[in-house]
């Protein structure tokens, strides 16, 4: 193909304009533009200085080397030291709609480069390589990067860190010379560099300005960059670390990258996720279980620990239905010998000491309660004080001849070794068959040193059988549902949620900590994938203590659970369960299916959270306030989103306790409600009540005309 052909994809708001040849260069990402010709080509062609190579070199979907872009390459690999610099060209291109395949080969290095580039109606780019061996001998790949351009003036970055128990927190800087680039190695998604990152235009924020987001769909090791080249372009980067030696092609084999995802909003980070939100509900998410509302939950971790009384936990199951439960789920600890966490991991029977009637009694309990069963399993991980370990020591994720420091005292199994693979599918087989057991907890406690398998790295085709074992399990019980959990937020990303429902955002219940916590992961993940309980009044990770009202509203905007013992909670304690829990189900409808905005406020000690109906019938808004207001008055509420025409009547849902204690009197509209515009609400708002620290308000908006 030596014409060059322009194409355009086009979502809802945004679009992708390629130049498409030799090679495939972005021209446009960005606001849709109507009037787009083959002139318009000639108005970006670029100068040559001095200096530089004689030619243009333009900054392709896949960089090479051998074309002379000095760039990170999309691919680096060689066949026993030749062919390491491959120069594809692209001989066919295949358009579905809004999705391109573009064929490239280099037939003297004997490889080929499948590119696919997708741009959906909710404005989510999706970009994956699949790189072949056509040629004979091996083709050892040691990177196969995907890359999307960026324009120079995206010239400020947000990106993520965390750790246990403080995930998904964010981070601004200047995007310089040099760029920026994260790297995770521990071999799960990770609490530490979560894959994302945002590029935007100067001071970019929630409500303005534009920006790039990124998620890179793997849960394992990746490398993310946003470079800028010495001549002021910019790219973006994805792409896993291979470990040496672990992906070698033989002749007519290929390796396919994981998917990396972006959107353009030039509304603001809400846009942007706004975006992402929408995608996920249609395209990630498994489907089937979408209509149904989700359950309340009571998960027992932080009720009972290891500690397992089948009467006790039925009396946990009996309170639980009276608040209002759903769902009920053991946590770790039902399985044999498994009494801490130092042993038994791997050992999936039930533990006859603490279950001698069985898992029966329990189950039907809870289902006659009216509440689905769950339970937790960790399937990938080991103990060596376990009767696993002691008949097959061989089936450690590790190399031979070297001791491998333990995590939560225990070592993650070898899923390619395909009796150990067989064994695990049997096992949850064996429970999710014999029980009725409707969700599944899949959590994962330890990051992975060293994988290896027969003495190679393993660390790829870890997460690849793993992904397999999770598609195994739901092809045989597709009405199970999973919840991805890794000492909290340790495996959250995209390629997870294909084949999840939920995730564990963190095993930190502090509301306080989950406030920011949930607002990090609300960039890429609409509300209703967040597992978020209601922890005991005194935080188990934190010891801070805080009032129902606060934790009940904190969990309230997100999945919803309960996370404690509430046969020793008080009568007080319970009926505050219970009115959060009834709120939930009132609200979640509109909580898991509206767009969700995060609010720009006149006071950074807040935290204002909005879910907006589709229709612009009703909102709800949370007011959290994080530390003491920096003023004795806290300026304005204001709302966007809502019909500018239509008429709102405003409504206080829930506040603190102490409300007015320390004030002569809360705004007016409080006290009697008032009727304004969408078009008010946005534009001027309304009087910020005084909170004190560490609690909440929730707020309603009801379209009355
Ligand atoms: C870590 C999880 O994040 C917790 O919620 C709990 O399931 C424990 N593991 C159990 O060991």
């Amino acid at each position: 193909m030596t014409d060059k052909t322009l194409i355009e994809l086009n979502g809802d708001g945004t679009q992708l304009i390629l130049e498409v040849g030799e090679l495939a260069e972005i021209l446009h990402w960005g606001k849709k533009v109507e009037t787009c010709n083959a002139s318009s080509r000639i108005a970006v062609k670029r100068p040559v200085p001095y200096g530089r190579l004689d030619d243009d070199i333009p900054m392709s979907l896949s960089p090479e080397l051998g074309r002379g872009l000095f760039s990170s390459p999309a691919v680096e690999g060689h066949r026993d030291g030749l062919d390491w610099a491959p120069v594809f060209s692209i001989n066919k291109v295949v358009r579905q709609e809004n999705a391109l395949t573009m064929v490239s080969v280099d037939a003297q290095a004997g490889l080929e480069l499948v590119t696919e580039l997708e741009l959906d109606r909710y404005d989510v780019v999706k970009v994956r390589h699949c790189l072949k061996n056509n040629k004979a001998g091996v083709y050892q790949v040691n990177r196969l990067a995907n890359t999307l351009m960026l324009p120079e003036r995206a010239k400020e970055l947000m990106t993520f860190y965390g750790r246990w128990v403080h995930e998904f927190q964010t981070v601004r800087q200047p995007l310089l010379q040099g760029g920026f680039q994260q790297e995770n190695r521990r071999g799960r998604t990770s609490h530490e560099h979560y894959p994302a990152m945002i590029a935007g235009t100067p001071h970019f924020g929630e409500m303005s300005g534009e920006v790039w987001g990124f998620h890179f769909a793997w849960s394992g090791n990746h490398r993310m960059r946003i470079d800028v080249k010495a001549d002021g372009r910019r790219y973006a980067q994805a792409e896993v670390i291979y470990l040496p030696g672990e992906i070698s092609l033989a002749e007519g084999e290929s390796i396919t990258t994981p998917w990396l995802y972006a959107s353009y909003s030039h509304d603001g980070l809400n846009g942007m996720s706004q975006q992402f939100h929408d995608h996920v509900r249609h395209h990630i998410l498994p489907q089937e279980f979408t209509a149904k509302p989700r359950p309340i939950h009571l998960n027992t971790w932080e009720g009972i620990y290891f500690d397992h009384d089948p009467d006790y936990i039925k009396s946990m199951a009996t309170q639980a239905a009276e608040m209002g439960v759903e769902r009920f789920i053991i946590d770790d600890g039902w399985f044999k010998g498994r009494d801490g966490d130092r042993a038994a991991l791997g050992d999936w029977y039930l533990d006859e000491r603490k279950y001698p009637q069985g898992l029966e009694p329990i189950v039907d309990h809870v289902n006659a309660l009216g509440m689905e069963f769950g339970l937790w399993f960790e399937p990938e991980m080991i103990n060596k004080d376990s009767d696993l370990y002691r008949r097959h020591p061989e089936w450690l994720l590790a190399v031979d001849g070297y001791q491998q420091p333990t995590g939560r005292n225990q070592y993650v199994i070898d899923l390619q070794n395909q009796q150990a693979f067989d064994y695990l599918f049997e096992r949850l087989d064996h429970f999710l068959s014999k029980y009725n057991i409707a969700y599944i907890k899949w959590d994962m406690n330890r990051e992975v040193v060293q994988p290896g398998h027969l003495g190679r790295a393993a660390g790829h085709a870890q997460v690849v059988r793993y992904y397999q074992l999770v598609d195994k399990v739901r092809q045989k019980h597709p009405q199970v549902e999973i919840e991805s959990c890794a000492a909290g937020g340790g495996r959250i990303d995209f390629e997870v949620l294909k084949r999840t429902h939920r995730f564990w955002a963190s095993d930190n219940n502090d509301a306080l900590e989950r406030q920011s916590i949930q607002r990090g992961m609300s960039y890429f993940f609409p509300p209703e994938v967040m597992g978020s309980h209601i922890g005991a009044s005194h935080c188990h990770s934190t010891r801070r203590r805080h009032g129902i009202e606060f934790r009940g509203l904190t969990a309230l905007f997100g999945h919803m659970g309960i996370e404690l013992d509430p046969v020793k909670e008080t009568q007080e304690e319970k009926q505050g369960f219970e009115r959060y829990i009834e709120l939930h189900k009132a609200l979640r409808p509109l909580l898991h299916s509206g767009k969700s905005w995060r609010l720009e406020t006149d006071d950074d000690a807040h935290q204002i959270t909005a879910v907006i109906a589709r229709d612009q019938s009703q909102a709800v808004v949370q007011i959290a306030q994080l530390a003491m207001p920096t003023n004795s008055l806290s300026g304005y509420l204001r709302v966007p989103g809502l019909d500018p025409k239509a008429c709102y009547r405003v409504m206080v849902l829930d506040k603190p306790n102490l409300f007015d204690d320390i004030v002569n009197y809360q705004p007016l509209w409080m006290e009697c409600g008032c009727e304004i515009t969408g078009e008010w609400c946005e534009q001027v708002g309304l009087s910020m009540p005084i909170l004190d620290a560490e609690s909440a308000v929730l707020i309603k908006f009801e379209r009355v005309t």
